[in-house]
């Protein structure tokens, strides 16, 4: 006699399923490949293959509604926010700024780059101690996108304030989907900083990514609003660019300690070969992706696994499933720096797929290099605190380390 599986309930907003999201991913792609949530009224894809079917069919799984769920995706963004552009505009925006996040033209930062990372790691290499999400994961990123975009200094005026509202930006009460009073006076302050900042550009230009913003043309036309506003297109797509860099490549960065730690054997692994770097770089990528789902909405129906989904329906591409699907990865759940170079799609892929890839990956491997001969055999010293964020994100806000402290 077989028992019938328990049903679960995928809701990404619940505390409980955040806990732990990984036995319900199971459920779902076992159980309910197509998930159905009356709740908050989407379909949910969770399967390898379906997931990147839908994810390389940007004409049925559109994305003008936002790639989050919840009802920030048109508070915190806005036209010209790349993720959520549809074509044929979304292409002519990526190309004015694809060529500043090429490899070749990224290679030249890596110099930058390692100093940040030695900068962060001289606060703290003789203490013996860290916490790693607040003091390597989350200011690598921060530091090495005002570089590579060309704004504003640590020391320079409005920074400060800068980094606070970055947080304050996502700001929630558990369970609930809304943007509190605090997100929303952030998101506005934001705004209006790189309001101000494009404009001072645009007044005095330097050799930077967002003078050459305010001076791009698309096929003729300039692409920034002579009378800069929240709802410009440029504005949206300074937002994704610094806030798509920002977070989730603190989340890869914290992932990545946290999994060495609490797998030892692949960290002597990589102690003993560093050149695996890159590839625990990737299996981070998979095994804990930061940007955990995405959303769409269907331009006709569409049929899966005998659920039909109408045209206009909302789906969330739960790409933090689908890279651990057992029908694609063998012993999914394990951290496993030696797979090779198995395809993954925890930048997404096709249209869409994620334009700082190759940034995320250098400022990891460059932190991995400086850091781990530093940390040597070290251990969790406390439980990992994940960042308070939207369900779309798997971020850590604290990660205590104990190392041995050099003698
Ligand atoms: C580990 C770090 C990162 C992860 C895991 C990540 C993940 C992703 C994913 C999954 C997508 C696809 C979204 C979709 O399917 O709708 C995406 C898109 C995007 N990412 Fe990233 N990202 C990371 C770092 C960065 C960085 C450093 C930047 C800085 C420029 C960035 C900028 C973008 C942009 C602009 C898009 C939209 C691309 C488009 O729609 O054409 N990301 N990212």
């Amino acid at each position: 006699m077989t028992t019938a599986p328990t049903a679960m309930e995928y809701d990404p907003f619940s505390p409980a399923f955040q806990a732990d999201p990984f036995p319900v991913y199971r459920w779902m792609r076992d159980e309910a490949p197509v998930f159905r949530s009356e709740k908050w009224n989407w379909w949910a894809l969770s399967r390898f293959e379906d997931v990147r079917a839908a994810a390389r069919d940007p004409e049925t799984f559109l994305s003008y509604e936002g790639i989050d769920i919840d009802d920030t995706a048109k508070d915190q963004s806005g036209p010209g926010f790349l993720p959520d552009v549809d074509n044929p505009r979304h292409d002519q925006v990526r190309r004015i700024v694809q060529p500043h996040f090429l490899p070749r033209t990224l290679a030249r930062k890596e110099d930058e780059i390692r100093g940040v990372v030695r900068r962060l790691l001289a606060a703290w290499r003789d203490r013996g101690e860290v916490d790693l999400a607040q003091e390597l994961a989350w200011p690598l990123p921060n530091e090495v996108f005002f570089t590579v975009l060309g704004l504003p200094s640590a020391q320079e005026e409005g920074r400060a304030q800068l980094d606070r509202w970055v947080h304050e930006l996502k700001d929630r009460r558990p369970g609930d989907a809304r943007l509190t009073p605090v997100a929303k006076a952030a998101t506005a302050g934001i705004q209006q900083f790189f309001i101000d900042l494009l404009e001072d550009r645009r007044r005095s230009p330097r050799e930077d990514v967002v003078s050459q913003l305010v001076r791009a043309e698309i096929d003729g036309v300039p692409f920034a609003d002579e009378h800069l506003q929240p709802a410009s297109e440029v504005l949206g797509l300074m937002m994704v660019l610094f806030l798509g860099g920002v977070e989730s490549t603190a989340g890869l960065v914290g992932s990545l300690f946290k999994n060495l730690a609490e797998s030892p054997d692949q960290r002597a692994l990589l102690r003993a070969d560093p050149s695996l770097g890159p590839a625990a770089v990737e299996e981070t990528i998979r095994h804990s992706s930061p940007l955990q789902l995405v959303g769409r909405t269907t331009s006709r129906e569409v049929t899966l696994h005998g659920v039909t989904i109408p045209a206009g329906g909302r789906v969330v591409l739960v790409y933090g499933a689908a890279n651990r699907d057992e029908r694609q990865f063998a012993d999914p759940d394990a951290f496993d720096i030696t797979r090779g170079k198995p395809r993954h799609l925890g930048f997404g892929e096709g249209r869409h797929g994620c334009l700082g890839a190759p940034l995320a990956r250098l400022e990891a491997k460059v932190a991995l290099e400086e850091a781990l001969p530093l940390l040597g055999d070290y251990t969790l010293a406390g439980p990992p605190v994940r960042y308070a964020t939207t369900p779309n994100m798997y971020v850590w806000s604290q990660l205590p380390l104990s190392f041995p402290a050099p003698s």
